[in-house]
């Protein structure tokens, strides 16, 4: 594999790996701060954050022993419209900086197998901007996400909410190959 494919897959992993970690603790936040179908949402696409990290993995797959790893990493635990805009803000670097780049390089490199993970990752990162978005919009009105339901494509992350009636769009896997998430119904306190 072509050296500089193979750092960008390295520093994506890392990205990704950070984004799961960081989604899950803000979707426990989330869910103490009262906003349950957010922390749905969050704990759905640290999963499908997972799906990208284990396809970058894979790619890397003969490229045995130790790396320094360098990627970004968006830090903060102050509100859940805050971890909102700090997941937009992480998902806009991937899609308009961070991917179109290490997809032109890889593509320049004839670098198939990893072009395709990284087109996978771009695609769902996408979605995650609209889904936050409406999460954040929610949120700043002071109510919780209306959306209970979320789906992630097991292959490429592909994230959606509400029903899920197709196959998946970017990578065309059946609805049988989707993960879903649904919020924990809540007790109310006595
Ligand atoms: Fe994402
Ligand atoms: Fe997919």
């Amino acid at each position: 594999m072509n050296a500089m494919t193979s750092s960008n897959l390295k520093s994506a992993f890392g990205g990704e790996s950070m984004a799961h970690m960081r989604y899950l603790v803000w979707g426990e936040f989330a869910k103490k701060e009262g906003f349950p179908n957010v922390g749905n949402l969050f704990i759905a696409t640290a999963y499908a954050e997972q799906v990208h990290a284990h396809n970058h993995f894979r790619e890397l797959k003969d490229q045995v022993g130790d790396a320094d790893v360098t990627a970004g990493a968006g830090f903060g635990l102050t509100t859940t419209s805050e971890n909102l805009q700090g997941a937009i803000n992480g998902e806009k670097h991937e899609v308009e900086q961070m991917y179109p780049a290490f997809m032109a390089v890889a593509e320049l490199q004839g670098e198939k197998g990893s072009l395709r993970s990284f087109k996978y990752a771009i695609e769902a990162e996408k979605t995650h901007i609209t889904l936050f978005s409406a999460a954040k919009a929610a949120v700043d009105s002071g109510v919780d996400y209306d959306q209970d339901t979320v789906h992630v494509c097991n292959v490429c992350g592909h994230t959606l909410a509400g029903d899920l009636t197709d196959s998946c769009p970017v990578c065309k896997v059946g609805v049988n190959m989707f993960k879903t998430f649904v919020t924990e119904a809540v007790c109310a306190e006595a």
